[in-house]
């Protein structure tokens, strides 16, 4: 399996390059109106809400930055082919503009816009973003009635485009299963508040580029493109930065195409996913950390003499459910530049030679009976699951 990977320097309020019906997903953040981080990226598309600004229009600055946002809205329903997803990472704003201090309510605006141009909201996923700084209570201090609660939230707005996917052919229903998720990931991936996104912000947190570009956690564009696509489609960041969808699209197994408007973000990925020692070396850590995720959750679960039904055909370790006996995150194997600018990766089209050996030990079962305890549990107990390496 291929993907490939291409960036745009251009305004996503006009993605030519792509055709009508042609994206699997669609993974952004925008820059949030009324946040003052993105009144210049603002103003240089419209001048007028430098005008509104300064005037304290606060309501005429929101819409005119919102005005703008509704361009890449029309491009993404177009790009967008039916029954697929798209998920937009935003937060509201309080600002004072004039002589009032006030909430500016970005996602609902959002919301709206996206209903506008027919496409049917999902439940959102709302996300910590929990901060220590000293001014996040805001207001009166101690005294009522004129303090407000902190804003240390973020959506994650869900949308169809059309009626439900469907997986028509035996390729399609086969790349569906093998993109499987853990039982335990959708516990808790598929639950409506993050509270864990802080954490993993990984190595990919320290640059000043990454804090200047208001750059999500690589998790987040992750678990999405994870929940809401399958491994070979191709997803569309149309507000890339400094490219984390890209970079986990291609983690994921996933082509992407990146927008974005500013050259400064030219390139396609984190620059520091390529100091860490290249998009292979990165990726297959997150792959390495999931799969030692589910040993340690499976181990316990096995311990607790909690059922663990089947067994993943390809690890060789117990899965809960059967959705999860084909379930393979494949590694990535090489990674070349290819011309336009972009990036295609290889990954390892058949297991490793430790995971097939995991898989022998349990004669390429599938599935096996439980018994509720610890003799029924005994032959995968014996199993080489437990510390899969699968990178060198
Ligand atoms: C919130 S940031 C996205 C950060 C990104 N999720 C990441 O992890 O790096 C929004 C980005 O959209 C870009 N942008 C703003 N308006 C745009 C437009 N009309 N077309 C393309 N990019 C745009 C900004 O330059 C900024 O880099």
């Amino acid at each position: 399996m291929i993907s490939t990977h291409f960036k745009h320097i251009r305004n996503a309020a006009d993605m030519a390059p792509l055709k009508d019906n042609s994206v699997d997903l669609v993974v952004t953040s925008p820059p949030y109106p009324m946040i003052e981080m993105w009144d210049d990226c603002f103003i240089r598309q419209d001048s007028g809400v430098f005008g509104a600004l300064t005037r304290g229009g606060g309501w005429t600055a929101f819409e005119r930055m919102h005005a703008l946002l509704d361009s890449v809205w029309d491009e993404v329903c177009r790009v967008m082919k039916p029954g697929r997803f798209a998920c937009i990472n935003i937060g509201d704003a309080v600002r004072k503009t004039g002589d009032d201090f006030g909430l500016f309510p970005n996602h609902s605006r959002i919301i709206s816009a996206m209903v506008k141009r027919g496409l049917t909201p999902l439940p959102a996923i709302l996300w910590r973003k929990q901060t220590n700084a000293p001014n996040k209570f805001m207001g009166s201090g101690m005294l009522p009635a004129g303090a407000y609660v902190t804003l240390e939230h973020e959506y994650i707005l869900i949308f169809r485009k059309g009626s439900k996917r469907d997986f028509e052919t035996g390729g399609e229903r086969q790349a569906r299963r093998e993109s499987a998720i853990f039982w335990e990931e959708r516990n808790q991936w598929y639950s409506d508040i993050w509270y864990d996104l802080k954490g993993t912000r990984q190595a990919l947190s320290t640059s000043r580029v990454r804090n200047r570009s208001g750059a999500f956690p690589f998790e987040l564009p992750y678990r999405l493109i994870s929940m809401y696509s399958v491994a070979g489609d191709t997803v569309l960041d149309p507000f890339s930065g400094i490219g984390t969808t890209a970079l986990a699209a291609m983690t994921a197994g996933r082509s992407s195409i990146s927008f974005e408007i500013e050259a400064d973000f030219a390139g396609l990925i984190p620059d520091e996913a390529g100091a860490m020692d290249g998009v292979i070396g990165f990726s297959n850590r997150v792959i390495q950390s999931r799969i030692d995720r589910h040993a340690s959750f499976a181990e316990e679960r096995i311990q607790s003499g909690k059922p663990m039904k089947y067994i993943n055909r390809h690890y060789g370790f117990p899965v809960v459910t059967r959705q999860e006996t084909d379930l393979f995150i494949r590694p990535l194997a090489d990674a070349r530049p290819v011309a336009g600018n972009g990036l295609e990766i290889t990954y390892a089209g058949q297991a490793l030679k430790e995971i097939e050996g995991a898989c022998l030990a349990h004669g390429q079962k599938d599935s096996m009976p439980d018994k509720g305890g610890p003799a029924g549990l005994r032959s995968y107990a014996q199993g080489g699951w437990r510390n899969l390496k699968l990178f060198e």
